[in-house]
């Protein structure tokens, strides 16, 4: 009976026992002053109760070395647990080099995820044990949470925006997946599974199940399908700048500033063109508001990541 009343969720991946050794022990430090404050109530109160020899209470002066005791401990365990957890958040912020991406759409009430191979599953996600997993993460309506107790991650994933996440699962086997953000009538129903598979195991389920090709193809796909290539094209007259090598680069706008070629700024180059006109280009890109989904958006930002630049004197970027 009490398999099915769990009390405390599995640890399962590699950050999972930090975040519960701070939590035993902001436990064990509020028990044990729980502890010590109830025990002095109880001892002061018969100790210095009324007596017939001291019916009025004696002012004290105050304490200079009490003073100063309840100060600095307070401080100082304050700032244990703002270290510790300030390390633990910082683990959890910065992803490793070697992680996987896998792309995430929220939605009134569902879980849409698309793997870097192909692969699209609604409510599931599976990942290889041991292996560091980025998800990146955007709502198509309102604010959702993605959190996963069996590993101690839960990121809010907002609509118009990416927010990201990493994990590295530990332990094989199937985990809870909940929306942790209230939103809407069957925000309790936003519920799904993590499946952490053996290596081998998961490499039969990318060959098992059904893509018909990498994200970055179809991203590929839709980017010829609208004709983006006839501006972005790598010739003098190209109305679009070239974007081989675009990403992660740092982009010169027209008016002065620049901005670092990240997801962000693809997504809102898509959807509204005119904000951030590169350097040197007429603002004459259509929105592609509308005819564009989260899903698709993302697939154009994986095919344009593979646009590696070219070397130079070879079709130099512009
Ligand atoms: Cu989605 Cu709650």
């Amino acid at each position: 009976m009490w398999q099915d009343f769990p009390l405390f969720p599995e640890s399962a991946s590699s950050v999972s026992g930090r975040v519960d050794a701070l939590l035993f022990f902001l436990l064990g430090l509020s028990a044990f002053f729980a502890t010590l404050i109830c025990a002095v109530i109880v001892v002061f109160s018969f100790k210095y109760r009324r007596r017939p020899d001291n019916l009025i209470a004696t002012p004290i002066e105050g304490s200079l070395p009490l003073e100063l005791t309840w100060m600095f401990i307070p401080f100082g365990l304050s700032m244990v647990i703002f270290v510790w957890g300030a390390k633990i958040y910082f683990a959890e912020a910065n992803p490793p080099g070697d992680v996987t991406d896998v792309y995430v759409v929220a939605k009134q009430w569902m879980w849409k995820i698309q793997h870097p191979q192909g692969q699209r599953e609604i409510n599931d996600l599976h990942v290889p044990v041991g292996q560091a997993i980025r998800l990146t993460m955007t709502s198509e309506d309102v604010i959702h949470s993605f959190f996963v107790p069996a590993f101690r991650v839960k990121q809010d994933v907002l609509p118009n925006r990416y927010t990201r996440m990493w994990f590295r699962a530990t332990k094989t086997g199937v985990y809870h997946l909940f929306c942790a953000e209230y939103c809407g009538t069957k925000h309790s129903g936003m519920i799904g599974r993590v499946f952490v598979m053996e290596p081998q195991e998961y490499e039969r389920w990318l060959a098992g199940s059904t893509a018909d090709e990498p994200l970055e193809e179809t991203g590929r796909k839709l980017f010829e399908s609208l004709r983006c290539d006839t501006c972005h094209k790598e010739a003098p007259d190209a109305r679009g700048p070239v974007l081989r090598g675009l990403f992660g680069r740092q982009v010169a706008l027209e008016g002065g500033a620049s901005v670092v070629a990240n997801e962000e700024y693809v997504r809102e180059s898509i959807l509204k063109p005119l904000a951030k006109v590169t350097k040197g280009f007429q603002p004459l890109m259509p929105t592609y508001e509308g005819q564009l989904g989260e899903e698709q958006i993302l697939q154009i930002i994986a095919y344009l990541k593979t646009l590696k630049a070219t070397p130079v004197g070879v079709g130099e970027p512009r």
